[in-house]
């Protein structure tokens, strides 16, 4: 992320002498995305944040795909993934490509006894029922209802829950993930068309630094394997640091809706893209206010794309027999558009209260063997229902 942050105590000059109290060296790391090629942060720790001490064999936890291909509009029952005590167990891939993972969990247990990193994939973390806070070396965020925390590949974190009661939407991307480039200036600040702007991005703070030595183990993602590597440090070691690669959060209730006069479309609820797919954010927000509007989206051709919407709360105007957690899938290939009696239905209205996440994936997404379970059959005749 372009934006420049600053947290606890830095050297003047990078890459120079920076000494503890006691006289000896802090250890300097250079955190980037994409080598060297673009944002990066540079953290200071209080020890080399590459002493291991011991390998656990690898786990296998790569998805297990139940449709290579499919060309039927699906919906699943997000809420029925069955709540699991510890945080990586719980997620649960329901659709994945080569570029994306659509992970749904429920976890009940904080991470106390490990950390966890993703080093294959950005996540975007988005909240749909709990709150507590992301930790990591850079600090803590604060979380609750409704935020995206949007953690770049390779960064350590925990995640502690405030109850048990936690369900969350998952986006493991392979590529960076980025704001719209249309709503940045060409040197990176949100413009005013922007439906969000800095002051909305929550950044880390409450830097701890915590000077612990032991046995503290790292889950690292890698290729669909789970590595359990030991250090012999603790990961959050860190003093200071500064740049503008670093774990973030958005709240969909900061995102600014954009209408018109007649229907928008969805580029308008686009939140952040990647080179492979795009997230958007359907928010309460008022109808068209031409007179002869339609608030109703018009049926649409969806050649290039897959359509996903994941269901937050409201009720949705263009769908029926939606339910909380529910993920509908339009493929690339066949147009979709509203239900019968829908369109009708929604002239006159002025406002809606609906709330949705939307990932569109240019490339075509498959079924894993959790989505095969909780799916609502026959979905894709509900249009002649
Ligand atoms: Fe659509």
């Amino acid at each position: 992320m372009p934006h420049y942050q600053k947290l606890g105590t830095i050297p003047h000059k990078r890459h120079t002498q920076f000494r503890k109290p006691d006289g000896s060296l802090y250890s300097e790391q250079l955190f980037s995305t994409e080598g060297f090629s673009n944002d990066y942060s540079l953290l200071y720790h209080t020890y080399a944040p590459t002493l291991i001490v011991k390998c656990d064999d690898p786990i296998d936890v790569s998805p297990k795909i139940a449709e290579e291909h499919m060309l039927k509009h699906r919906s699943l029952e997000g809420f029925k993934i069955k709540p699991e005590a510890d945080y990586l167990d719980s997620r649960k891939a329901v659709l994945v490509n080569s570029d994306c993972h659509i992970v749904l969990a429920a976890p009940q247990k904080s991470m106390i006894d490990y950390f966890y990193k993703n080093a294959d994939s950005d996540e975007v973390i988005f909240i749909h029922e709990g709150s507590g806070k992301l930790l990591t070396c850079y600090g803590e965020i604060a979380f609750a209802y409704g935020d995206y925390l949007v953690v770049p590949r390779g960064c350590i974190y925990q995640l502690h829950f405030d109850t048990e009661i936690n369900r969350l939407f998952i986006v493991e991307s392979h590529a960076p993930i980025r704001y719209p480039k249309r709503y940045l200036s060409k040197y990176g600040q949100l413009m005013e068309h922007s439906p969000y702007c800095e002051r909305d991005i929550r950044t880390p703070e409450n830097l701890q630094t915590h000077d612990e030595k032991g046995d503290f183990i790292i889950k690292t993602k890698k290729q669909g394997m789970l590595y359990g590597i030991h250090y012999g440090t603790h990961p959050f070691d860190v003093i200071g640091w500064d740049g503008c690669c670093y774990p973030f959060a958005f709240s969909i209730h900061d995102f600014e809706p954009i209408t018109g006069r007649v229907h928008q479309p969805p580029p308008v609820h686009q939140t952040f893209e990647t080179d492979a797919f795009v997230i958007c954010s359907f928010v309460p927000r008022l109808y068209d206010y031409h007179p002869l509007s339609i608030p109703a989206p018009y049926n649409h051709s969806n050649i290039d794309s897959d359509e996903l919407l994941y269901y937050v709360d409201g009720d949705f105007m263009s769908r029926k027999h939606v339910t909380r957690g529910m993920i509908t899938l339009h493929p690339g290939g066949i147009p979709h558009g509203p239900h019968p009696g829908l369109v009708e239905k929604s002239i006159g209205k002025t406002e809606t209260k609906e709330l949705a996440v939307m990932v569109d994936t240019f490339k075509p997404l498959k079924l894993t063997q959790y989505a095969i379970e909780i799916e609502n059959d026959g979905y894709v005749m509900s249009w002649a229902e």
